[in-house]
This record gives structure tokens, sequence and C-alpha cells, in this order.
């Protein structure tokens, strides 16, 4: 019997890195991606499982980058996609580049949803399959110089659960895995390093990736990696919005690492 086939966003390092293993590990075939070479080093070790790898270089902000992942699936059956590529982007928004705004929009919102629709139409037509989108629980929250991520994890964190609700019934599942601070690229990308979250203790990558791919082949709606974050997002969920945003900006404020 031929392997389940899995596409895989952002499998270059972090989260994304370990949720590809994960899949190895289980006996998917992969597609994986990323916009830097890093994931061809990446593929090697995923193809170190005993299952097929293919990795494409592209960036996914762009529709023809999203084009390229789905052309090279050359139309075999998903059955699961792990949309999780993204990045955030640290400083006060009017500091911020607008290219470099835009490119986190165009990533976490743009290229995800539309690789999403490509992936679940086919889904939806062939009676299954399932579907993890990594949102965050900075979704929960107004992010003080962060602003522009954490809208865009909000936005995600939503349209999982909508999208989920609309494909009830049709076989497809919807999950979104909402991690908190994890020890990845991500601060450093984001220019975040000098700043009390950049400098916090952080979740393992591999458990969070666990924990999501578990929630996705259960088909959960949604999962919190790890106590402190299930706490903190119920707290979030019946706080004012405008204490969260001095809350996040005590977290992210330029140089906040140092009056911790
Ligand atoms: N780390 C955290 O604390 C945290 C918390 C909650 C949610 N998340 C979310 O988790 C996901 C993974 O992030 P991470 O923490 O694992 O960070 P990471 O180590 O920086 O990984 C990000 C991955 O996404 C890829 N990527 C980013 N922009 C891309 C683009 N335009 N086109 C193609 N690939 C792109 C990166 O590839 P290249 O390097 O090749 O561009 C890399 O493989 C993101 O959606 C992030 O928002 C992270």
């Amino acid at each position: 019997m031929a392997n389940k086939f899995a596409i895989v966003t952002g499998a270059s390092s972090g989260i994304g890195y370990e949720l590809a293993q994960v899949c190895a590990r289980e006996g998917f075939d992969l597609l994986v991606a990323a916009d830097t070479a890093d994931i061809n080093e990446a593929a090697e070790a995923f193809r170190a499982h005993g299952v097929s790898v293919d990795a494409v270089l592209a960036d996914l902000a762009t529709l023809n980058g999203v084009d390229s992942l789905y052309a090279a699936a050359q139309g075999r059956k998903v059955d699961a996609l792990l949309a999780n590529a993204g990045h955030g982007l640290g400083r006060g928004f009017l500091e911020q580049s607008f290219d470099d705004v835009r490119h986190v929009i165009d990533t976490n919102i743009t290229g995800t949803i539309y690789l999403v629709q490509k992936v679940a139409s086919d889904m939806r037509s062939r009676g299954g399959g399932r579907i993890l989108i990594t949102g965050s629980i900075a979704g929960f929250m107004p992010g003080t110089y962060q602003a522009v991520y954490n809208g865009t994890k909000a936005f995600i964190d939503s349209f999982s659960f909508a999208l989920r609700a609309e494909l009830k019934d049709t076989g497809v599942t919807v999950t979104c895995l909402m991690p908190g601070a994890t020890e990845t690229d991500f601060f450093a990308r984001a220019d975040l390093l000098d700043t009390k979250v950049g400098q916090s203790e952080k979740d393992d990558p591999a458990d969070v990736a666990k924990v999501g791919f578990d929630a996705m082949m259960r088909g959960d709606g949604d999962i919190v990696s790890g106590w402190k974050n299930k706490l903190f997002s119920a707290i979030a969920n019946i706080t004012p919005a405008a204490i969260l945003a001095e809350q996040h900006r005590k977290m992210a404020e330029p140089g906040s690492a140092e009056k911790s």
C-alpha cells in the first residue's frame, strides 16, 4: 500500500521542521517547503525515516510561490496539510518598513489561506483529509511592538475555526495549533532578541509539534500547547484588550530584556 502524503510548509526550521519529522516518523511521504536552501538539508533528515521527500524552495508570501508548491504535488492525494510557514516582526509599527509588514501579512495570511483553499477543495472533493494550521496564542492578545504579527495570528485562529465549521460533515478536519513562545529562529528573525519575551524560557519545538500532530490526527478543533499557555489563553479570554496590550508592551518593547 502507498504511504500517506503530507505537505508541510516552513519545514526548514523550528516547529515546521519538527512537524515534518513527526510526519516522516509516522510514515507519511512529504512535500516540504521553505524560502531558503536550508529546506534541502532538512529534506535529507526527513528521508532518514525511509519515506519519500520532495522539497520546494518558494516564497509562500506570493501566489506564484504557493502555485509552485501546489504544482509540485502533481495531483497526488494529500492526506494532511500542515500550513505552518510564518514569521514575526518586532519593533514599533511606525518604525517598521512597509515591505516587511506586507511580507508578514502575505506569508501568514494570504499565502497560507491561498494554499489551504487549493488543498482543502481537493480534500472535500475526495471526501477526506486533515489540515493543521499554525496559529498562535498571540492571536488572543493585541501585540504591542508586534502589532501586525499578532493581528495575523488572530486572523488565522479565527479563520481556522470558521473553515472547520464550514467543512463539518465533509470528512475534512481543520485543527489550529496555538503555540506559546517556542525555542526557534522566530525571535531572531523578528528582531525580538532584546525583548523580555525574546530572552524568556521557551517551549521545545519538538514537543509543540507532537501535540499539534496528535491533535490533527484526532481531528480536534484547536490545541494550545503547554499548561502555562492554556492558563494564559483562558485568562486572556476574560481580560480587557487594553490591559492585554499593556502586558504585551512589557514583553515585547525593544530593550525590555534589560528591565526584567
Ligand atoms: N516560535 C514561537 O514562539 C511561535 C509561537 C506561536 C506560533 N508560532 C508560529 O509557528 C510557525 C513556525 O515558526 P517557528 O517558530 O518555527 O519559526 P522559524 O524557526 O523561523 O520557522 C519558520 C519557517 O517558516 C518558513 N517561512 C517563513 N516565511 C516564509 C515564506 N515567506 N515563504 C516560505 N517559507 C517561509 C521559514 O523558512 P525560511 O527560513 O527558509 O524562510 C521556516 O521554515 C509560524 O507560523 C509562527 O508564527 C511560533
